[in-house]
């Protein structure tokens, strides 16, 4: 069943498709700029040649040109260089204000051609296709693009909002095991801040979560992409409620970027974070213990990590301190239950004791 939910920004509101095949109907699902000729599908080589052409033959039946953009495989594209040759090609096409950029992707893809599009001519429409689970349940929605630097992943980027984003659930059967395992990560966390009956559906069949079954994903993909959406409509630019978006970022963003962004996937380490958040919760007194409890259950049972690699502690405060998202102090989302979201700066010896026990295991 094909769902559309509403991501009700007042100055630009769109739409999520999600569904199975939907890749192949896009000009039956978009309405696109009546003055659009010309679409630059951005996508990488490995996912170019497995969906690129439904997506070309669907955009050409929606009246559009097609001019096919690959980047490079992997994180390595989010970069300037790789933008300049975009913004090359563009000019080349060219591609005129009328038109539009199409991301086939992960969140790789999507943030760098967002930030494309955010920048070309001061901003051209973006059609986000993802094609991972952490796109579909995350990246793709919120209007948040961009490149890394040398200094620091996404310190170059524009919040630039979808025209539309088309989340095609059949797409996840290719993707490997371990990147849709550590999607699951951000599942369990909307499960724990917004909506428990995501937590009611990892429980009753894991195993059918952790094998990607069909009807469950699509299920998940619905309930986690409505999360985002009303986060997101409620606070667009992170002055508030989006903020709870970041429950198990603090501590996993420090374990992600001290092992190299690659040793420990994003969604792996959002499932530490979220271990560690609940345990400084319990420490301060805010959470209910059994919480914790619920989340490693359910964590191991998908195959995600609880325990944290072992890090040295001036590295991490370091890694949390600078990250973005700290302005005074180092601020933690903690829950004050089921779906309920504080946001506070805990005490250091707490969040300290918290990452012992995270780490011992
Ligand atoms: N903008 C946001 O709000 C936001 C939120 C979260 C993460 N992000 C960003 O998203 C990026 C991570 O995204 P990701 O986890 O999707 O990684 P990714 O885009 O690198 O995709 C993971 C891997 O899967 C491959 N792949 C993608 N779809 C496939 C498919 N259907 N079948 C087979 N292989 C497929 C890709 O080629 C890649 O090798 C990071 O750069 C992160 O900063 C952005
Ligand atoms: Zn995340």
């Amino acid at each position: 069943m094909t769902e559309r939910i509403r991501v009700g920004l007042a100055d630009h509101p769109y739409d999520i498709v999600v569904g199975r095949d939907l890749l192949r109907r896009i000009h039956e699902l978009v309405e696109f700029p009546i003055k659009a000729r010309t679409a630059a599908l951005v996508t990488q080589p490995a996912i170019a040649g497995l969906y690129a052409d439904a997506v070309e033959g669907s955009l050409r039946n929606a009246g559009l040109e097609v001019v096919r953009v690959e980047v490079p495989d992997g994180e390595v594209a989010k970069d300037l260089q790789v933008l300049a040759g975009l913004y090359t090609t563009l000019a080349r096409i060219p591609l005129t204000r009328q038109d539009l950029v199409v991301a086939l992707g992960g969140g790789v893809v999507g943030d760098l051609a967002g930030f494309l599009a955010a920048t070309w001519n001061r901003g051209v429409p973006v059609l986000q296709l993802p094609t991972t689970l952490l796109a579909q349940v995350d990246a793709s929605i919120g209007g948040k693009t961009g490149v890394n630097l040398a200094e620091g992943k996404n310190l170059v980027g524009a919040f630039h909002q979808p025209l539309a984003v088309i989340a095609d659930v059949a797409t996840l059967a290719t993707l490997p095991d371990r990147e849709r395992i550590a999607g699951l990560g951000e599942v369990v966390k909307y499960g724990f801040i917004r909506d428990s009956r995501i937590l009611d559906l990892l429980e009753s069949d894991p195993a059918a979560a952790k094998r990607g079954d069909p009807d469950l994903l699509e299920e998940l993909v619905r309930r986690s992409a409505a999360v985002k959406a009303s986060v997101v409509a409620a606070d667009e630019r992170e002055t508030g409620e989006r903020a709870h978006l970041n429950l198990g970022h603090t501590h996993g963003h420090a374990v992600e970027a001290l092992t190299g962004y690659t040793a420990v996937l994003h969604g792996e380490a959002v499932a530490i974070g979220m271990c560690t958040a609940l345990r400084v919760g319990i420490l301060e007194g805010i959470t209910p213990p059994d919480l914790l409890g619920r989340c490693e259950a359910i964590l191991t049972e998908l195959g995600l990590p609880t325990t944290a690699p072992q890090l040295d502690r001036d590295d991490v405060w370091a890694t949390m301190a600078r990250d973005k998202k700290a302005d005074a102090g180092v601020r933690f989302v903690l829950l004050e239950g089921l779906c309920r979201c504080t946001v506070t700066t805990p005490d250091r010896a707490n969040v300290d004791r918290a990452i012992d026990e995270v780490e011992a295991g």
